[in-house]
């Protein structure tokens, strides 16, 4: 179904005022190096006996040995999945689901970036609604009941799928990536180690860290949904973003950029989770549902892109995050320009390219049918996109390549 300009920004304005009868809850957090000790003492404060741990293959041979070794020496059992893969697919959250039921697990923890956790939540969505089809479930609030208790760990700082209602999958026959968005998937506790993020490559580090400023920047900008709170949390996010995540590509080991990072990602989750996302992943979600495009990597090279190509109705919100990191300007849209620069300019300090050349020119009108279905009417976007403006900027994203 196709939604003009009108009927998207009623649909939002609509969307909003039900969006403020809603509890927005922020999972519990537990934070610092080393706080993944803590992870049998959470599962057993859940009335969890044996945990479906699920992970992707590098973090399943790297970071969850000791872990699982540490949640099977305190009395629990455990059951591993490792091979969540990027942009899981709806086969792998199919599987995942198969084995939770199979081995009586009662829990989640999932253990990884975006990939592991968004494919549990999945699977945690098919068990709590056992007739409902991924695809049904797709939107808004398509689940509305309580999941089985959910502990996220995170190890890369930025797609804060550990505070997020947001679980991303990708159709494994048509390659469509879609979102399920429903506050019954916000897991229960975030564990923050930074300790597990150290060992990321500068490369991950980047483009996660853009990911989660991806986050904050499109949940700021949005013209409805945002709150004082979401706001504060975007603000906040943007702060040690700008502070912190060049320190952290410069040296992993420094455990306080890290750890900064971590919380910046949590911050730019909860923003995004009230407010919304906008046109950057909803084109986004189009590259790494065809080329498999890392997700953070596709956000960094869009998001100054669209910031640009919204002018002027963006310009008060960036001016503002221009003022919170210092950056200078005589006008409001100077502020807002210099913000869009220097957006381009930390891409461009850590290797991450200016376009992508992976679009095929046969893929775009299936791109755009994607993204605007994933956009309109729901995404509270400063300009919403027809089928020629979002052709227009996914060819910028190509050329500039
Ligand atoms: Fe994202």
């Amino acid at each position: 179904m196709k939604w003009n300009k009108t009927e998207c920004r009623v649909f939002q304005a609509g969307l909003n005022i039900a969006s403020r009868f809603l509890y927005w809850r922020e999972p519990n957090t537990v934070s610092g190096p080393g706080s993944v000790d803590e992870i049998p003492s959470i599962l057993k404060s859940m009335g969890v006996t044996k945990v479906m741990v699920v992970t992707g293959r590098h973090v399943g041979k790297s970071i969850a040995p000791a872990i699982i070794e540490n949640i099977c020496a305190s009395g629990l059992d455990c059951y591993h999945f490792g091979e969540a893969e990027s942009n899981p697919s709806t086969t792998t959250v199919f599987k995942i689901r198969d084995l939770y039921k199979e081995h009586g697990c009662n829990g989640f923890l999932a253990i990884g970036g975006g990939s592991p956790m968004d494919a549990a939540k999945g699977a945690a969505a098919l068990i709590t609604r056992p007739k409902k089809t991924l695809n049904q479930m797709a939107g808004l609030f398509g689940v509305l009941k309580k999941i089985p208790p959910f502990v996220a760990v995170p190890t890369t700082a930025g797609t804060g799928s550990e505070t997020t209602i947001a679980a991303v999958i990708t159709d494994a026959e048509t390659h469509h990536k879609y979102a399920i968005m429903d506050i019954a998937l916000v897991p229960r506790i975030a564990v923050l180690d930074p300790e597990l993020t150290r060992s990321l490559p500068q490369k991950t580090t980047a483009t996660t860290g853009m990911d989660a400023l991806t986050h904050a920047v499109e949940a700021y900008i949005c013209w409805t949904n945002r709150t004082k709170k979401s706001d504060k949390r975007a603000e906040e996010a943007v702060k040690l973003i700008f502070k912190y995540l060049e320190k952290a590509y410069q040296d992993g080991n420094d455990m306080e950029a890290r750890g900064k990072m971590l919380e910046a990602s949590f911050k730019a989750g909860y923003a995004f989770t009230r407010a919304g996302v906008g046109n950057v992943h909803a084109i986004a979600h189009t590259l790494g549902g065809l080329y498999g495009t890392p997700h953070g990597l596709a956000n960094a090279v869009i998001l100054p892109i669209v910031l640009e190509d919204y002018g002027a109705a963006a310009y008060p919100r960036l001016a503002k995050l221009a003022d919170l990191v210092g950056i200078k300007g005589d006008s409001v849209e100077d502020k807002a320009k210099a913000f869009i620069a220097e957006v381009y300019a930390m891409n461009e300090r850590m290797g991450i390219p200016k376009g992508l050349d992976v679009i095929k020119d046969e893929d775009i009108p299936q791109m755009i049918k994607w993204a605007l279905a994933e956009a309109n009417p729901t995404y509270p976007v400063p300009v919403v996109y027809d089928e020629a403006h979002c052709r227009r900027v996914i060819k910028i994203i190509r050329d500039k390549a």
